[in-house]
């Protein structure tokens, strides 16, 4: 085996079967990241590594975050094939829906909670004894805008996302001196399939909301995540706020004719 390959950083990518994880994961892959990648859908994961130039030194693994047992082997399987994880990317999320509060799914209010923030947070419990005896390590998570704003039809996905931010700031004193990093980015409005699993396959409702307007891309928050990562070992990106310059917060769009 090339010892080169061998050395080469071990990045986990969460979510990498569709949008923003997929694209994480090709910007890694790009930069010679050894990576293990997790979604419940495998087929577009094992696609997606195929598709790799290091196609050899690519875990693909399913991952459910909504069940305990499918993260903690998830994380297992990710360590015992590459030894250690130097970066867990946490990508993957799901919000479901719009209703006010008094008309919310409780299930689907279940799934936003476990998805966007137990799961995560379970995941970096398994990865971060390794990280903490290493004595380096980053953690990167996709939050979300919303989180940053109180808005209507999103008091749980918000509050999931609220979260988790929270729970990346009290690491962040938890592992202080450690030599590990914490960051929280948080978008706005990017063109994946985020919205049309939001508005339930509803693409004209997604369709709306996109016209006269030009969202992020996966790309855009690909590169903001490689950003934080190949920052100097010194250099902790805490948090970044990323929107399409014609959005100013989850509810207000400039469009244009
Ligand atoms: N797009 C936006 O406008 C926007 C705005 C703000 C924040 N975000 C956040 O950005 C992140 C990436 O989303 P995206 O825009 O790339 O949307 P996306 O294309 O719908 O991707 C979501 C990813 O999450 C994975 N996922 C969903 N439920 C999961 C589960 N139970 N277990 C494991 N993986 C699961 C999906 O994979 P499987 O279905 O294969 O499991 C998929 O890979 C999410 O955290 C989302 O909350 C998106």
């Amino acid at each position: 085996m090339d010892i080169v390959k061998e050395s080469a950083k071990v990045a986990i990518v969460t979510g990498a079967s569709s949008g923003m994880g997929m694209e994480v994961a090709r910007r890694f892959a790009k930069e010679g990241y050894r990576l293990a990648l997790g979604a419940r859908s495998v087929d577009n994961i094992e696609k997606l590594a195929l598709s790799m130039e290091n196609r050899d030194q690519v875990m693909t693994s399913a991952l459910d975050l909504a069940s305990l047992p499918s993260i903690e082997a998830f994380a297992q399987a990710a360590q015992e094939r590459f030894g250690r994880v130097d970066v867990l990317i946490n990508c993957a999320g799901v919000a479901l829906g719009r209703e006010p509060a008094d008309q919310g799914n409780l299930e689907e209010w279940r799934t936003m909670v476990e998805t966007d923030y137990f799961g995560p947070m379970a995941l970096v419990r398994a990865i971060l004894p390794g990280m903490k005896e290493r004595g380096n390590g980053h953690i990167i998570n996709i939050g979300a805008l919303a989180a940053l704003f109180p808005h209507p039809g999103s008091a749980a996905y918000a509050s999931a996302k609220e979260g988790i931010r929270m729970f990346l700031k009290c690491l962040r004193e938890d592992t202080l001196g450690a030599g590990i990093r914490v960051t929280n980015i948080d978008p706005g409005i990017t063109d994946t399939g985020f919205a049309l699993t939001r508005f339930r396959g509803n693409s004209e409702a997604v369709g709306k909301l996109m016209e006269g307007f030009t969202p992020l891309t996966s790309k855009d928050m690909a590169e903001c995540v490689w950003f934080a990562a190949s920052a100097p070992a010194h250099v902790n990106i805490d948090q970044m706020t990323v929107t399409p310059t014609d959005q100013s917060s989850p509810t207000r769009l400039h469009k244009r004719p």
